[in-house]
């Protein structure tokens, strides 16, 4: 658990506006800020910004919460590595307590996965690694120097070698489970994961050892077999071979499919190539690579599958600010095999050659038509017309549809009348469905949150009432206590609020970057909810006593029937109550 302190003093430090505006554009309107919410599409601003209590929430989806809430759900982050991010950008370091578990654990696993790096990689050369070594030196044609340079090895065929080995270096079971090295036996044993493969590990910018992934040496399934994630490796957020190609000086990158692919283009001369590791690509790791490169040069497999992933890798790394092109290969079923079978140069002028995004869609689009027949040219004016549609760029758009015109054999006049057309008739329907997604998700988010609600309306307001009351004057607890309590509360969820913000303000101070600490992402957006649905009002304590006698009549309203099928405590409990209110 990080230290309170430490959350307050954080996000003291990351202004909520600032935040924000890293990600939309933010406007004034009043006292508050106004945005486009970046987690649902929409036209008209929605997202409003609290600077007084550093909160937001959006109308429309019922996204809410403070600024660490608002980096979990843009960063896809959980929330530990959330006030990471946050903290790196401020420039503070988050305390890692010296008897931290965590921390200690992930140093282990770290010097675990290197002493299993460098066994599997020194099997190599053994006689019980014979057979991994002629895989990827003969039959994969790989250097010794490229093996070297990747730490390149294998994993006996032995139930126990590793295990054995790593134990007698004083790691213990729990630490090879943790690592993913090893998995646990049905008998309580443990067996090692990897048996007979060619092992590639994983490192991370600093050279740490992270994971591995290991490649059977037939056609067993399954082919591939990759660290799962582990305390100190994370598949989304990491690429293969970045640690290379960051220092390779290029601006652009290439992107390949699989760790044998990235090995002969690297071993091809350019160092400048990365993969992800057995996943499709994501935000995370598209955003990496902006940090390293302008351009990236897709290059995964000419198959159906590798087309499809190259569709999904494009929208990725333009929302990543990427400018993305795509390479043709003819001729070879992925890269490795191309520069077997035509060599480095050739390879080169692949890169060269590679295509924009746009010209790339269109000739896939070109090559499914017959152009010969009308229908075959419709069908492609069709499917080519949503190409252009898609294009910001007016200037650019007329280019590519004076040559689908060509190409079609129709004037660039219709196909632009065409597109225009479509452009119109999205933004129509895209502002339809923002107006049902917004009537929707408000019905929907808080009756998820609260499902109590709608049963106990005008309880479930005053409790709200309650509680933005609360957040805003944080001396009134005393009193609020005094005249009610959590248990008088009829909703779950907002009693489990009022509790949490009790409870820290026995400790100390109540905000919702504390409260982010004690309850769980959706329940803080509720709670964001509430503090913005009553944002505006004159909070007065005169509306607060009202509240409280809204929920104090609930309570006595225990009917005559109800009291005589009530156990006798309860009914002296009653009276007690009536008493106490005269
Ligand atoms: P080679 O056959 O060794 O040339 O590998 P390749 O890189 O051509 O492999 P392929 O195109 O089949 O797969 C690309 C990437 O997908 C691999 O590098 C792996 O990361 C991943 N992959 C392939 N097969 C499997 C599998 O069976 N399981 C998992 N988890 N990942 C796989
Ligand atoms: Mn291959």
């Amino acid at each position: 658990m990080i230290p309170r302190s430490f959350i307050q003093q954080l996000v003291q430090r990351c202004d909520i506006e600032e935040i924000v505006s890293g990600y939309v554009l933010v406007k004034r309107a009043g006292r508050n800020l106004k945005a486009l919410c970046p987690f649902h599409s929409e036209k008209t601003p929605s997202l409003v910004l609290y600077p007084d209590n550093q909160s937001f929430y959006c109308f429309g989806c019922g996204a809410g919460g403070d600024v660490i809430s608002f980096i979990m759900r843009a960063e896809n982050l959980d929330y530990p590595d959330a006030v990471r991010f946050l903290a790196r950008r401020v420039g503070m370091e988050v305390p890692e307590e010296g008897d931290d578990s965590g921390a200690q654990l992930r140093a282990r696993v770290l010097q675990l996965n290197r002493e299993a790096a460098l066994f599997f990689h020194k099997c190599l050369k053994t006689p019980a690694g014979r057979e991994g070594y002629a895989y990827l030196h003969e039959k994969r044609g790989l250097p010794d120097k490229i093996i070297t340079s990747y730490g390149l090895g294998y994993a006996p065929d032995s139930w126990n070698a590793l295990g054995d080995y790593l134990l007698g270096k004083g790691f213990t079971q729990e630490e090879l489970l943790a690592a993913a090295l090893s998995a646990k036996g049905r008998k309580g044993g443990i067996y090692d994961q990897f048996r007979n493969r060619v092992m590639f590990p994983i490192l991370d910018l600093r050279g740490n050892v992270i994971g591995f992934g290991g490649r059977v040496l037939d056609d067993s399934k399954p082919k591939y077999l990759n660290s799962p994630d582990t305390p100190v490796f994370k598949k989304s957020r990491n690429l293969f071979s970045l640690n290379f190609a960051k220092n390779a000086g290029k601006e652009q990158l290439i992107l390949a499919e699989g760790y044998m692919d990235v090995i002969a283009i690297y071993a091809a001369g350019f160092r400048n190539v990365v993969a992800t590791l057995g996943t499709a690509l994501t935000g995370e790791q598209a955003r990496l690579m902006s940090k390293y490169a302008r351009e990236i040069l897709i290059a995964y497999d000419s198959d159906g599958a590798g087309q499809a992933a190259t569709h999904r890798a494009i929208n990725l790394l333009s929302e990543a600010g990427l400018t993305a092109k795509v390479i043709h290969m003819e001729g070879a079923k992925d890269p490795d095999e191309y520069i077997k079978k035509f060599g480095p140069t050739r390879f080169q002028l692949l890169l060269e050659g590679a295509s924009d995004v746009i010209a790339h869609e269109l000739a896939g689009i070109r090559a499914r038509c017959d152009l010969e027949t009308s229908e075959g040219r419709i069908e492609y004016l069709k499917s080519a017309v949503n190409v252009l549609a898609d294009i910001r760029s007016p200037l650019e758009r007329e280019v590519y549809a004076s040559d689908v015109a060509q190409v079609a054999g129709v004037t660039a006049e219709a196909v632009g009348g065409q597109v225009n057309a479509l452009i119109r008739k999205r933004a129509k329907e895209r502002e339809k469905k923002e107006w049902r997604d917004i009537e929707l998700n408000k019905e929907a988010s808080q009756d998820r949150i609260n499902p109590q609600k709608r049963q106990n309306l005008k309880e479930a307001q005053a409790e709200e009432g309650i509680l933005a009351f609360l957040m805003d004057h944080p001396d009134s607890y005393g009193y609020l206590l005094n005249r009610i309590r959590p248990e008088d509360f009829v909703t779950d969820f907002n009693r489990k609020v009022l509790e949490a913000m009790a409870s820290l303000r026995r400790e100390g101070e109540v905000s919702l970057s504390l409260l982010g600490q004690l309850l769980t992402p959706e329940e803080l957006r509720g709670a964001a909810g509430i503090l913005a649905r009553h944002h505006d009002q004159t909070q007065t304590k005169e509306l607060l006593d009202a509240y409280i006698d809204i929920l104090l009549a609930h309570k006595d309203r225990l009917k005559p029937e109800a009291a005589r099928a009530a156990d006798p405590a309860d009914i002296e409990a009653y009276r007690r109550r009536l008493r106490e209110r005269k």
